[in-house]
């Protein structure tokens, strides 16, 4: 198949979630020799000058996995402006780890920007899980360039208990709503881990003193699989009870059309579209607008 047809059948395998054709293309990348700098902007940039025939399939490959959520990244002059600006929620973050020799692991991973930008701490090693087959095609994309040794599974966190081997850091980001079961999740981390480890975690919040949470009827700032979102003292229930001690509040903040929003490469609605026009201090389901608490927690 031809980078025209396999354009023209795009939106046939998204809708089927087929990304076999995507994986004979994600073949067809030549060996380049690259120097890459993983600063805000995760960029790659050829040693030598970069074949035209190149330059077409490299660009034509990153549409196909469109959308890019989790970003941004600069392939060889290519800027891909992803719908997040990822680089607010990981500079946030760390200045409270160092990775230098750990096993790390990043649960519910996406593209990977968060662990290529890890390597830059020397960790020991870098696993990232996320059941996504796009996310690992995008990862895949980019890695072919960057030549890491980090390692892409394509399992989600209920499988972390029976992984091959435990961690002394694990990022949970973004993940703990999507889950019907938080406790359970929480618990499946925690077998993930080595005692002593460290848990960083972030999760929608509403404010508030006592032990509640929101569970949203149907979506939750449009998105429809948001189960619980939980005040900070239900979250540190959920996490004591899951096996984990010194349970640290660092920072809480708003989501802003500064953080997510649309872009040519999500070709879809984002942040400002899923808040009250008439307040956006409300989604548009008429609940308090997206607040995010970042947490760090040890494995006991
Ligand atoms: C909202 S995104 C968060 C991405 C990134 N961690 C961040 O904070 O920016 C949620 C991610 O979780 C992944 N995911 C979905 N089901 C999962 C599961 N069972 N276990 C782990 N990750 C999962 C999705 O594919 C997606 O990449």
């Amino acid at each position: 198949m031809n980078l025209e047809e396999i354009r023209e059948e795009r939106q046939k395998w998204m809708t089927w979630k087929n990304i076999a054709p995507l994986r004979e293309v994600l073949n067809t990348l030549a060996p380049i020799e690259t120097k890459c700098t993983f600063g805000d902007t995760i960029k790659i940039q050829g040693l030598e000058e970069l074949p035209s025939t190149q330059e077409v399939i490299i660009k034509e490959v990153a549409k196909l996995m469109m959308p890019w959520r989790k970003g941004p990244f600069d392939i060889f002059g290519l800027f891909i402006d992803t719908e997040w600006q990822s680089f607010l929620k990981y500079n946030l973050l760390e200045p409270y780890f160092n990775l230098k020799n750990k096993r790390v692991a990043d649960i519910g991973c996406n593209n990977g920007y968060y662990m290529f930008r890890m390597l830059e701490h020397s960790p020991k090693k870098i696993v990232g899980f996320d059941p996504s087959a796009l996310c690992k095609c995008q990862f895949d994309f980019i890695n072919h360039y960057v030549k890491s040794d980090i390692k892409f599974e394509l399992l989600g966190v209920e499988h972390l208990p029976f992984y091959e081997e435990k961690f002394d850091t694990v990022f949970c980001l973004g993940v703990l709503y999507h889950r019907p079961d938080p406790i359970g999740t929480l618990k499946a981390l925690a077998k993930g881990m080595e005692c002593g480890a460290e848990l960083f975690l972030d999760t929608f919040m509403i404010d508030g003193d006592e032990d509640l949470c929101l569970s949203p009827e149907k979506t939750y700032s449009k998105i429809p699989n948001i189960y619980f979102v939980p005040t900070v003292k239900a979250l540190k229930n959920w996490c004591g009870r899951a096996g984990f001690i010194d349970i640290e509040v660092l920072e809480i903040t708003v989501t802003t059309e500064d953080e997510q929003r649309s872009t040519p490469w999500i070709q879809g609605q984002s942040l400002g579209s899923f808040l009250d026009p008439n307040d956006p201090s409300k989604t548009v389901e008429g609940y308090p607008a997206p607040k995010r608490v970042y947490i760090k927690a040890i494995r006991k």
